[in-house]
């Protein structure tokens, strides 16, 4: 496939539609290879790679009416919520120059996400990613055309950098990388060389702390600018990935865990070592990463544990050893989950 420009995605389409009803949805993603630090207009710094979830998703529906006044409303779980449209408005008007027509039309979206509400799981992936579906879903119908997927990823990480990554599955690279030849900091990528046993691979997400994050995503990445170790990090970042795509392909589980681990953790220690600093794991999440490692060492059970920029936890372990992790997590991990909370996920196919 072509590796496309800026250029490509700009559409001169007229709205010569009334009025259009869009549904999508979009699963989160969780990354194995870490995106911290990015550069205008939302460019990573690094390339980065993601299993993409199937049961955490959000589901939205868009309905486009033409009117001389662009008007927005948002209702969550069936709730109006109007502290949304700031942050939708800027969206919309980042992604003007790419969908022109979409000034001629008012929005009202209504969206709703199948994980816990204020569960600690970031919904800007798949938020963001449902509502590029549904941009692209207009932009299919007036142009007659399928709906262009790469679009929709391009449009998404507008949004959210990590949305990019949530349109396709079950494993999307994104940021240009020399081992990735159709890569691009633009949109995500689909691998295509996964081994069988990564693309059923299982995420168990433990709700170490459901409330608001101390440090939103977007401030952490701007920490990566003057950050002393950003160079040596990026540089990490690009060299896990090259050999995460060879394990990828391969399936060989111990390296897996070796990458994975270590990403998580250089992530967290990039926010223990900016200016200023901050600590998104609590006690919990050190005491599970403790458990894990012991419980793998013991059993042999090839599971390992990723983060996220929050304190939750994410265990990744093949479907076939499914039934002891379910064991363990029950025994001696679900005691360091807020209310015993936490949900079981496995890779999925993208936004449908
Ligand atoms: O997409 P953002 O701006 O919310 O940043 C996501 C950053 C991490 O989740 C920590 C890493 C990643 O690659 O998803």
């Amino acid at each position: 496939m072509q590796r496309k420009s800026l250029e490509d995605f700009r559409s001169k389409l007229t709205p010569s539609l009334d009025y259009w009803e869009a549904y999508h949805s979009a699963p989160s993603n969780i990354a194995l290879v870490k995106y911290w630090g990015k550069f205008e207009p939302q460019l990573p710094a690094n390339a980065s790679i993601s299993f993409t979830l199937s049961k955490a998703l959000t589901s939205t529906k868009v309905v486009f009416t033409r009117s001389e006044k662009q008007l927005i409303s948002v209702a969550l779980a069936g709730v109006p919520t109007p502290s949304f449209i700031p942050k939708i408005e800027l969206f919309l008007k980042q992604i003007a120059p790419y969908c022109g027509y979409l000034s001629a039309y008012s929005l009202s979206i209504e969206t709703t996400n199948s994980f816990p509400h204020s569960s600690g799981i970031a919904s800007s992936a798949s938020g963001m990613a449902a509502l590029a579906m549904a941009i692209c879903d207009l932009e299919a119908e007036l142009s007659s055309n399928p709906l262009d997927r790469q679009k929709a990823s391009f449009l998404a990480r507008l949004g959210s950098g990590s949305a990019a990554r949530s349109i396709e599955g079950p494993i999307v690279s994104w940021g240009k990388h020399r081992e990735l030849k159709d890569s691009s900091d633009l949109y995500g990528t689909l691998f295509n060389k996964v081994a069988p046993v990564f693309s059923t691979y299982c995420d168990t997400i433990l709700l170490v702390h459901k409330g608001v994050k101390s440090v939103s995503s977007s401030v952490g990445h701007g920490l990566m600018n003057n950050h002393p170790f950003a160079e040596q990090r990026f540089a990490q970042a690009n060299h896990n990935l090259g050999r995460l795509l060879r394990v990828l392909e391969s399936g060989d589980l111990e390296a897996f865990i070796e990458i994975v681990e270590l990403e998580a953790l250089s992530l967290h220690a990039m926010m223990l070592s900016s200016t200023p600093n901050f600590i998104l794991m609590q006690p919990g999440t050190l005491s599970i990463i403790q458990k894990v490692r012991e419980y793998r060492m013991q059993t042999k059970t090839p599971v390992c544990f990723t983060l996220d920029a929050g304190a939750n936890v994410h265990l990744l372990y093949p479907e076939s050893v499914a039934d002891s992790v379910s064991q363990f997590i029950e025994a001696e991990l679900k005691t360091f989950c807020e209310e015993g909370q936490y949900l079981t996920d496995q890779c999925g196919q993208g936004a449908v």
